[in-house]
Protein backbone atom coordinates (compact mmCIF):
# COMPACT_ATOMS: atom_id res chain seq x y z
CA UNK A 1 0.00 0.00 0.00
CA UNK A 2 1.31 3.40 -0.82
CA UNK A 3 -0.13 6.42 0.29
CA UNK A 4 0.83 10.22 -0.04
CA UNK A 5 0.65 12.67 2.83
CA UNK A 6 0.61 16.05 2.08
CA UNK A 7 0.53 19.20 4.98
CA UNK A 8 0.51 22.86 4.85
CA UNK A 9 2.56 24.24 7.83
CA UNK A 10 3.71 27.50 8.80
CA UNK A 11 5.32 26.88 11.93
CA UNK A 12 5.96 22.79 11.74
CA UNK A 13 3.11 21.37 14.09
CA UNK A 14 1.20 20.19 10.91
CA UNK A 15 4.42 18.84 9.71
CA UNK A 16 5.02 17.08 12.92
CA UNK A 17 1.31 15.67 13.37
CA UNK A 18 1.98 14.13 9.68
CA UNK A 19 5.64 13.03 10.43
CA UNK A 20 4.16 11.04 13.67
CA UNK A 21 1.16 9.42 11.32
CA UNK A 22 3.67 8.47 8.66
CA UNK A 23 5.70 5.99 10.87
CA UNK A 24 2.58 5.11 12.21
CA UNK A 25 1.64 3.89 8.70
CA UNK A 26 5.58 2.48 8.02
CA UNK A 27 4.97 0.14 11.01
CA UNK A 28 2.19 -1.01 9.05
CA UNK A 29 3.84 -1.66 6.07
CA UNK A 30 3.03 1.38 4.32
CA UNK A 31 4.96 3.09 1.81
CA UNK A 32 4.50 7.04 2.45
CA UNK A 33 5.38 9.87 0.36
CA UNK A 34 5.47 13.28 2.63
CA UNK A 35 5.40 16.18 1.11
CA UNK A 36 4.67 20.07 1.85
CA UNK A 37 2.16 21.32 -0.05
CA UNK A 38 2.76 24.84 -0.61
CA UNK A 39 6.23 23.80 -2.44
CA UNK A 40 5.08 21.37 -4.70
CA UNK A 41 5.34 23.32 -7.55
CA UNK A 42 3.62 21.05 -10.28
CA UNK A 43 0.49 18.92 -10.85
CA UNK A 44 0.67 15.95 -8.72
CA UNK A 45 0.12 12.05 -10.07
CA UNK A 46 -2.47 11.22 -7.45
CA UNK A 47 -3.00 7.93 -9.06
CA UNK A 48 0.38 6.57 -8.14
CA UNK A 49 -0.95 5.94 -4.93
CA UNK A 50 -3.36 4.12 -2.85
CA UNK A 51 -4.29 7.08 -0.28
CA UNK A 52 -4.24 10.32 -0.13
CA UNK A 53 -4.23 12.56 3.18
CA UNK A 54 -3.76 16.31 3.60
CA UNK A 55 -3.25 18.22 6.70
CA UNK A 56 -3.29 22.06 7.19
CA UNK A 57 -3.39 24.37 10.04
CA UNK A 58 -5.43 27.67 10.86
CA UNK A 59 -3.82 30.98 10.77
CA UNK A 60 -6.36 34.04 11.30
CA UNK A 61 -9.23 32.05 10.79
CA UNK A 62 -8.45 29.98 7.29
CA UNK A 63 -6.20 27.15 5.73
CA UNK A 64 -3.50 28.49 3.42
CA UNK A 65 -4.83 29.10 -0.17
CA UNK A 66 -2.94 26.40 -1.56
CA UNK A 67 -5.37 23.99 -0.06
CA UNK A 68 -8.35 24.82 -1.88
CA UNK A 69 -6.05 25.69 -5.43
CA UNK A 70 -4.94 22.20 -5.03
CA UNK A 71 -8.42 20.49 -4.23
CA UNK A 72 -9.99 22.31 -7.31
CA UNK A 73 -7.02 20.82 -9.24
CA UNK A 74 -7.16 16.70 -8.11
CA UNK A 75 -11.13 16.93 -7.42
CA UNK A 76 -11.97 14.56 -8.94
CA UNK A 77 -9.38 11.76 -8.94
CA UNK A 78 -9.82 12.98 -5.31
CA UNK A 79 -13.32 12.20 -4.52
CA UNK A 80 -12.53 9.06 -6.49
CA UNK A 81 -9.74 7.23 -4.38
CA UNK A 82 -9.42 6.84 -0.53
CA UNK A 83 -8.85 9.95 0.68
CA UNK A 84 -8.75 12.18 4.06
CA UNK A 85 -8.34 15.07 5.65
CA UNK A 86 -7.40 17.03 9.32
CA UNK A 87 -7.26 20.58 9.94
CA UNK A 88 -4.93 21.92 12.92
CA UNK A 89 -5.49 24.60 15.50
CA UNK A 90 -5.93 25.79 18.76
CA UNK A 91 -9.33 25.93 19.15
CA UNK A 92 -9.31 22.34 19.31
CA UNK A 93 -7.57 22.32 23.01
CA UNK A 94 -10.99 22.39 23.85
CA UNK A 95 -12.34 19.17 24.22
CA UNK A 96 -15.68 20.59 23.22
CA UNK A 97 -14.23 22.18 19.66
CA UNK A 98 -12.14 19.01 19.12
CA UNK A 99 -13.91 16.93 16.53
CA UNK A 100 -15.09 17.52 13.15
CA UNK A 101 -18.39 18.33 13.60
CA UNK A 102 -17.77 20.97 16.59
CA UNK A 103 -14.84 22.78 15.49
CA UNK A 104 -16.01 25.78 13.58
CA UNK A 105 -13.25 26.01 10.99
CA UNK A 106 -13.54 22.09 10.02
CA UNK A 107 -17.41 22.26 9.66
CA UNK A 108 -16.88 25.14 8.02
CA UNK A 109 -14.57 24.51 5.72
CA UNK A 110 -16.39 20.64 4.78
CA UNK A 111 -19.90 22.48 4.33
CA UNK A 112 -18.11 24.51 1.28
CA UNK A 113 -15.44 22.15 -0.45
CA UNK A 114 -16.92 19.96 -3.28
CA UNK A 115 -13.85 17.79 -1.86
CA UNK A 116 -15.48 14.87 0.13
CA UNK A 117 -12.74 13.18 2.37
CA UNK A 118 -13.71 9.56 3.55
CA UNK A 119 -12.06 10.42 6.88
CA UNK A 120 -11.38 13.85 8.66
CA UNK A 121 -9.97 14.62 11.98
CA UNK A 122 -8.81 17.81 14.22
CA UNK A 123 -5.72 18.16 16.23
CA UNK A 124 -4.98 21.28 19.15
CA UNK A 125 -1.40 23.11 17.18
CA UNK A 126 1.02 24.25 19.48
CA UNK A 127 1.52 27.79 20.89
CA UNK A 128 5.04 29.61 20.40
CA UNK A 129 5.28 32.39 21.78
CA UNK A 130 8.65 33.77 21.63
CA UNK A 131 8.70 32.33 17.97
CA UNK A 132 6.08 34.22 16.89
CA UNK A 133 6.74 37.81 15.25
CA UNK A 134 5.88 40.63 17.28
CA UNK A 135 2.26 41.38 15.58
CA UNK A 136 1.30 37.84 15.86
CA UNK A 137 2.32 37.54 19.14
CA UNK A 138 0.15 39.89 20.25
CA UNK A 139 -2.71 39.09 17.92
CA UNK A 140 -2.41 35.37 19.67
CA UNK A 141 -2.49 36.57 23.41
CA UNK A 142 -5.20 38.87 22.47
CA UNK A 143 -6.99 35.52 21.24
CA UNK A 144 -6.11 33.83 24.12
CA UNK A 145 -7.50 36.52 26.54
CA UNK A 146 -10.55 36.15 24.41
CA UNK A 147 -10.38 32.75 25.09
CA UNK A 148 -9.39 32.51 28.65
CA UNK A 149 -5.77 30.44 27.21
CA UNK A 150 -2.36 30.74 27.71
CA UNK A 151 -1.34 34.60 27.75
CA UNK A 152 2.27 34.16 29.10
CA UNK A 153 4.59 35.21 26.09
CA UNK A 154 7.38 33.47 26.95
CA UNK A 155 5.17 30.13 27.05
CA UNK A 156 5.81 27.06 24.16
CA UNK A 157 3.06 24.81 24.96
CA UNK A 158 2.05 21.51 22.94
CA UNK A 159 -1.54 21.02 23.15
CA UNK A 160 -1.52 17.71 20.43
CA UNK A 161 -3.04 14.77 22.34
CA UNK A 162 -0.34 12.19 20.60
CA UNK A 163 -2.68 9.05 21.19
CA UNK A 164 -5.63 10.59 18.94
CA UNK A 165 -3.30 11.40 15.97
CA UNK A 166 -2.44 7.62 16.12
CA UNK A 167 -5.78 6.10 16.12
CA UNK A 168 -6.41 8.49 13.03
CA UNK A 169 -3.57 7.00 11.53
CA UNK A 170 -4.97 3.56 12.10
CA UNK A 171 -8.38 4.94 11.22
CA UNK A 172 -6.77 5.88 7.70
CA UNK A 173 -4.73 2.74 7.20
CA UNK A 174 -8.49 1.11 7.39
CA UNK A 175 -10.32 3.30 4.69
CA UNK A 176 -11.48 2.12 1.91
C1 LIG B 1 -0.33 33.99 13.26
C2 LIG B 1 -1.18 32.88 13.78
C3 LIG B 1 -2.56 32.89 13.63
C4 LIG B 1 -3.35 31.86 14.15
N1 LIG B 1 -4.72 31.93 14.01
C5 LIG B 1 -5.49 30.98 14.59
C6 LIG B 1 -6.91 31.07 14.54
O1 LIG B 1 -7.48 31.95 13.93
N2 LIG B 1 -7.63 30.12 15.19
C7 LIG B 1 -7.04 29.06 15.86
O2 LIG B 1 -7.75 28.25 16.46
N3 LIG B 1 -5.70 28.95 15.90
C8 LIG B 1 -4.91 29.87 15.28
N4 LIG B 1 -3.56 29.76 15.33
C9 LIG B 1 -2.95 28.59 15.96
C10 LIG B 1 -2.34 27.62 14.95
O3 LIG B 1 -3.35 26.99 14.18
C11 LIG B 1 -1.51 26.60 15.72
O4 LIG B 1 -0.45 27.29 16.33
C12 LIG B 1 -0.96 25.47 14.86
O5 LIG B 1 -0.20 24.60 15.69
C13 LIG B 1 -0.12 25.97 13.71
O6 LIG B 1 0.27 24.88 12.92
P1 LIG B 1 1.52 24.97 11.93
O7 LIG B 1 2.73 25.15 12.78
O8 LIG B 1 1.52 23.67 11.22
O9 LIG B 1 1.25 26.13 11.00
C14 LIG B 1 -2.75 30.77 14.83
C15 LIG B 1 -1.35 30.76 14.98
C16 LIG B 1 -0.57 31.79 14.48
C17 LIG B 1 0.92 31.75 14.68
Amino acid sequence: MSALLLYCSTDGQTKKIMTHIANKLRQQGYECDVRDLTAVHHSLNLSAYNKVLVGASIRYGYFNKVLDKFITQHLSQLNSMPSAFFGVNLTARKAEKSTPETNAYMRKFLDKTPWKPRLTGVFAGALLYPRYKWIDRVMIQLIMKMTKGETDPTKEIEYTDWNKVSEFATKFSKIE
